[in-house]
């Protein structure tokens, strides 16, 4: 009782504060999407993703607090995300958070980024227990890490060239579908046949890294062949038989590494685990070899606050503490 974070993140292109209870109780998570502003130029710019992070802070704060019910008065620590992403944006959150941390003389910690996403999963969920490994699918990131403990972790495989969030907003744009894409190539495959399109899947055998710009290039090529050849392109066949290409390396990767590291229980996390496709085809193999998948609700996946605080919490548990040098990190190792 008496332990409320406020968190904040700007990583990237969402302006986001949110409030926690006793590290799981989400009491505010208020989130102001750039993705309107970004939209016409097709991707974030990071020039303006600042600025409108600039713009936007402290009206967010403002309402995360109305939200919770609470005041200034009432939190007891901030927690903000230090890296990694765009550093003009990351700058903004973590400026706003040392100064509030300074002015009200109370604790403040810095998270990284991916470990918030992770944590996404323990927010009404404490009880989970270690060890645990997490499939973690965003824009910029994709990684199969093993979870020993809080704070203590260990990456078993990553992306050799292309995040899986980074290559569907690629082919969303290549079929003129716009941006974000991945919850664009979501609907669409829907009707289509993913048999129809032959795609390749790069298995990189003996080894728990992924690989998608062979699959990009291969889409890619495609379409500039039925281009060339004025040939009609379904875009809706094309985007389901990418969607499960993508899908049938994390399945089987993930499937394997829980196999081996003989853990009850996996997670999902990042903006990809939004995918209900992934979220079922995964669930359903993991069962079909006696282990359980979590995912986080659905608008806990993509950029929040709150999975900061939540990740804030441990780290603030232990006792770690940020100091006035506390840095926007672009590439921040995990
Ligand atoms: O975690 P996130 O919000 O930001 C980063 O940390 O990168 O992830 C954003 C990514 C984007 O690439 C977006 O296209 C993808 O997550 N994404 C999805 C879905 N929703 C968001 N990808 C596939 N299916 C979805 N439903
Ligand atoms: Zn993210």
């Amino acid at each position: 009782e008496g332990n409320l974070i406020l968190a904040i993140e700007t990583s990237c292109d969402e302006t986001s504060a949110a409030v926690i209870a006793e590290g799981h109780k989400v009491l505010s998570n208020v989130i102001a999407s750039q993705i309107t502003t970004h939209q016409i130029f097709g991707g974030v710019v990071p020039e303006i993703a600042s600025r409108k992070h600039m713009e936007s802070i402290t009206a967010v704060v403002d309402r995360a607090l109305q939200e919770a019910q609470c005041t200034w008065s009432d939190i007891t620590a901030i927690a903000v995300t230090k890296g990694p992403g765009l550093v003009g944006a990351l700058l903004v959150g973590v400026a706003y958070a040392k100064g509030v941390a300074m002015a009200r003389e109370i604790p403040l910690v810095g998270v990284h980024h991916i470990e918030g996403h992770i944590y996404a999963n323990f927010l009404q969920k404490p009880q989970l227990e270690f060890p645990l490994l997490c499939l973690v699918v965003s824009g910029g990131h994709t990684h199969l890490i093993h979870l020993i403990d809080h704070g203590k972790m260990k990456i078993i495989g990553s992306t050799r060239d292309d995040a899986a969030g980074e290559a569907y907003d690629k082919i969303a744009r290549a079929l003129g579908l716009g941006y974000p894409g991945g919850p664009l190539i979501e609907k669409i495959a829907q009707e289509g046949d993913p048999a129809r399109y032959d795609l390749p899947r790069a298995w990189l055998k003996d080894s728990y890294d992924f690989s998608f710009s062979g699959l990009k290039s291969a889409v890619l090529n495609m379409l500039n062949r039925a281009k060339l050849k004025g040939e009609e392109i379904d875009k809706a066949s094309l985007a389901a038989a990418f969607q499960n290409s993508v899908v049938d390396v994390l399945v089987e990767k993930t499937c394997d590494a829980a196999k081996e590291l003989q853990v009850p229980t996996v997670l999902l996390a990042g903006g990809v685990a939004a995918n209900n496709y992934l979220r079922q085809r995964l669930q359903k193999a993991l069962q079909g070899q006696g282990q359980e998948l979590i995912v986080p609700p659905l608008e806990l996946c993509t950029d929040n606050a709150a999975m900061i605080g939540c990740a804030g919490y441990y780290r603030l548990q232990k006792g770690e503490r940020a100091g006035s040098d506390l840095n926007g990190q672009a590439n921040l190792p995990l």
